[in-house]
């Protein structure tokens, strides 16, 4: 054969490594922690084997224990002890997020960031404030403007708290602007936004919901939440969170939605993050345990294939035991 162009000349080891284009790192990655104000023990999340949801008085072991696989980042979830219309254990002084960053910031060298958002605390399940007679309206709304109020004072409390980056995940119109606003106003200029910037209306939240206990009670999310049909809405989305100050851009999921990561990327000069979401993390569990594919290999290539179309940093359920096999 005249072949002067063999690719596989650069695939051997030796040289592989200094050709590859991409590489991953345990300080890519963002591992989320569940924090359980109603349980005093540890106790395993079915549907994501290997993830716990912890009392607040192991939030700080179980932080360790994620730093001591080299991930430097994480960003906390909460369970309250009780739930109300208005969501008011989100923001309360001592509510469980508040108090685990409290103690994680005080007591380790993690890097703490808090999601935004009001599901995981209303007693329906919404992501901001409903109307009275919602559950029997099909036209279900989630009310866009005074949710706003409640999300700024929710990001404060956490800044209060300590944490040191915020990362709002209602897709409430204009939540980036208000939160800056009232961040800055509280004197907390130096914090930063990581917008949930293109967050789709997406199946693959199933085993999250149960862990955090925060499906709606009734209706839907897809009138807040986007469409999985739209990517050049995506861009607008996104370019509306970077006007309002966002400093991190965010899409979500990650492995279904890559080409919006790579849009992102090639479109704003900002870091991109990519959220692998419990639907991802799910599938692989569930074939590694039929014993049909190799679940640490396919969670890096997973990873790997995140940061290749695009993204800066990866929140995923993979973190620890990725980090611990590079
Ligand atoms: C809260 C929130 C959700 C997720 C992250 N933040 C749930 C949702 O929107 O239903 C999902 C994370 C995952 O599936 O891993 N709004």
């Amino acid at each position: 054969m005249d072949l002067t162009d063999r690719p596989r000349r650069l695939r051997r080891d030796g040289v592989r490594g200094l050709v590859s284009e991409t590489s991953l790192s345990p300080s890519d990655f963002v591992a989320p922690v569940f924090v359980d104000a109603t349980t005093e023990e540890r106790v395993p999340i079915e549907s994501m084997p290997g993830h716990e949801r912890v009392p607040v008085d192991e939030a700080v072991a179980r932080v360790e224990e994620v730093l001591a696989t080299g991930v430097e980042a994480v960003m906390l979830f909460g369970i309250p002890e009780s739930k109300d219309e208005v969501g008011s254990r989100a923001y309360a002084e001592d509510g469980v997020v508040q108090e685990a960053t409290r103690r994680i910031t005080e007591e380790t060298d993690a890097y703490v960031i808090t999601d935004v958002c009001l599901c995981e605390y209303t007693s329906h399940g919404h992501c901001g404030i409903v109307e009275d007679d919602a559950a029997d309206d099909p036209a279900l709304t989630v009310e866009n403007d005074e949710t706003l109020d409640l999300l700024a004072e929710t990001a404060v409390s956490q800044a209060e708290a300590g944490a040191e980056m915020v990362a709002p995940s209602s897709m409430t119109d204009g939540m980036v602007a208000a939160i800056r606003a009232a961040l800055d106003d509280a004197g907390f200029e130096d914090v930063p936004i990581m917008s949930y910037a293109a967050k789709y209306e997406s199946a693959f939240y199933g085993p999250f919901r149960d862990a955090a206990d925060g499906a709606p009670a009734f209706g839907d999310r897809r009138h807040y939440q986007m469409d999985p049909a739209n990517r050049r809405e995506a861009r607008r989305e996104v370019a509306l969170d970077a006007e309002q100050g966002a400093d991190v851009l965010m899409v979500k999921p990650a492995l279904p939605y890559l080409d919006i990561v790579s849009d992102v990327r090639r479109e704003f000069d900002r870091p991109v993050a990519a959220y692998n979401v419990s639907g991802e993390y799910a599938i692989l569990h569930a074939a590694g345990e039929q014993g049909w594919l190799d679940v640490e290999a396919t969670a890096r290539e997973s990873l790997l294939s995140i940061k290749r179309a695009g993204a800066d940093l990866i929140v995923t359920y993979f973190a620890e035991r990725v980090a611990e096999g590079l």
